[in-house]
């Protein structure tokens, strides 16, 4: 039961302050997109429209062509209706309830009694949690509390899975761990997935599309590789790995692109001295301040002398050039920290709301 959805113009203010400026997105069958962007830029409004939770102003949604919100129509599909699955950042389980209540309950709401058993028990396998069905959620670790939201989510069998920094609340092992455990489990699945994070890791690794976000809108829309590769704007370029620019906000070429010899005819060299060298395993991290273009980093192979001044070489094939420069939006404030503190309780009752 996979869905295709749809979002055509959806927008969204909060006391006459644009959180979500009007939005087209489409997220296809089966396919992994993240949004990814900084704390503010509208990424958990624009899940929250899809889930039904927040009403935006304007705009249609369509799953699978048809109609799930239409601001001209009247038309608003209930979140329960919407055959959707959600894990939040703080998993928002039930304390009071043990681990096979958590999964059941959804079930339970959407009425699907027959075979309940049966279906916690495949979606607890699933995740390979048998054998703690009785466990309350203080009785579990962060992953595997994790894994219960994980499963409470896909037990409904919801054409699409819509995740909200579901790992930042784990470290780091745990994280990585999670995240391969988790984008598994969704393509095993086939499910249509939407996940949100401001970590550009868990987007670039996880991912078939990445959709950056800033300040209420949307950048770019693309594979992790062309977001890398061929940045259509300046923030897209400096927000997602690192850029040497070679004129602000319209060229730059990536570290491993720059070498320290010429390696061709038409190599462009550029002057500067070297400000600081970090050894991180592989290789050698080097910062150098450019002379006339900024900071610039570069890779080397060897350790090289702060101060020493060196000449950079960049083959003009590699320079990215921005060609989707967009107008800057003023009127929003994306960058500040937002004061939604959504309680435990409120997403609880969300979770539960959007699976049936
Ligand atoms: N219920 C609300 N009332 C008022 N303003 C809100 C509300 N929800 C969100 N906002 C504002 O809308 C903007 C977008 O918020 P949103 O939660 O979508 O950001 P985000 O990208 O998910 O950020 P983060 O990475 O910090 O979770 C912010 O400026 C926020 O303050
Ligand atoms: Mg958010």
């Amino acid at each position: 039961m996979l869905m295709k959805l749809e979002l055509t113009g959806v927008q969204k203010s909060f006391h006459q302050t644009p959180a979500l400026l009007p939005t087209d997105l489409t997220l296809e069958h089966g396919k992994f997109t993240t949004l990814l962007g900084p704390s503010g830029c509208g990424k958990t409004t624009l899940l929250r429209i899809i889930a039904g939770l927040e009403q935006p102003d304007a705009g249609e949604i369509r799953a699978d062509g048809e109609y799930i919100y239409s601001a001209a129509k009247r038309m608003d599909t209930p979140t329960h209706k919407r055959n959707l699955g959600m894990v939040f950042q703080d998993f928002a389980l039930w304390p009071h309830m043990t681990v096979y209540e958590n999964v059941a309950f959804g079930l339970k709401a959407g009425k699907r009694k027959s075979d309940l058993q049966q279906q916690v028990n495949e979606a607890l396998g699933m995740v390979r949690l048998q054998g703690m069905e009785d466990r309350y959620p203080h009785q579990l670790s962060g992953g595997q509390q994790q894994r219960v939201a994980f499963a409470r989510a896909v037990a409904v069998k919801p054409g699409v899975i819509l995740f909200d920094e579901p790992l930042s609340a784990l470290d780091a092992v745990l994280r990585e761990e999670m995240r391969i455990e988790m984008m598994s489990l969704v393509r095993d699945m086939g499910l249509t997935a939407l996940y949100v994070t401001h970590d550009q890791i868990e987007a670039m690794s996880m991912s078939d599309e990445i959709v950056v976000m800033q300040k209420g809108r949307i950048l770019q829309k693309g594979t992790p590789e062309t977001i890398y590769s061929a940045p259509s704007d300046p923030y897209v370029a400096s927000f997602i790995g690192k850029s040497n620019w070679l004129s602000p906000d319209a060229s730059m070429v990536r570290p491993e692109h720059v070498t320290w010899n010429k390696t061709g005819h038409d190599d462009l060299g550029y002057l500067g001295s070297i400000l600081s060298v970090s050894y991180v395993g592989e290789r050698y991290e080097v910062r150098v301040q450019m002379e006339g273009l900024g900071v610039w980093t570069a890779y080397a192979n060897q350790r090289v002398r702060v101060g020493e001044r060196v000449q950079l070489y960049v083959l003009p094939e590699r320079i990215c050039r921005m060609q989707g420069q967009q107008q800057k939006v003023g009127s929003s404030k994306p960058d500040q920290q937002h004061d939604m503190n959504q309680s435990s309780g409120r997403k609880q009752r969300e979770v539960v709301a959007a699976a049936h």
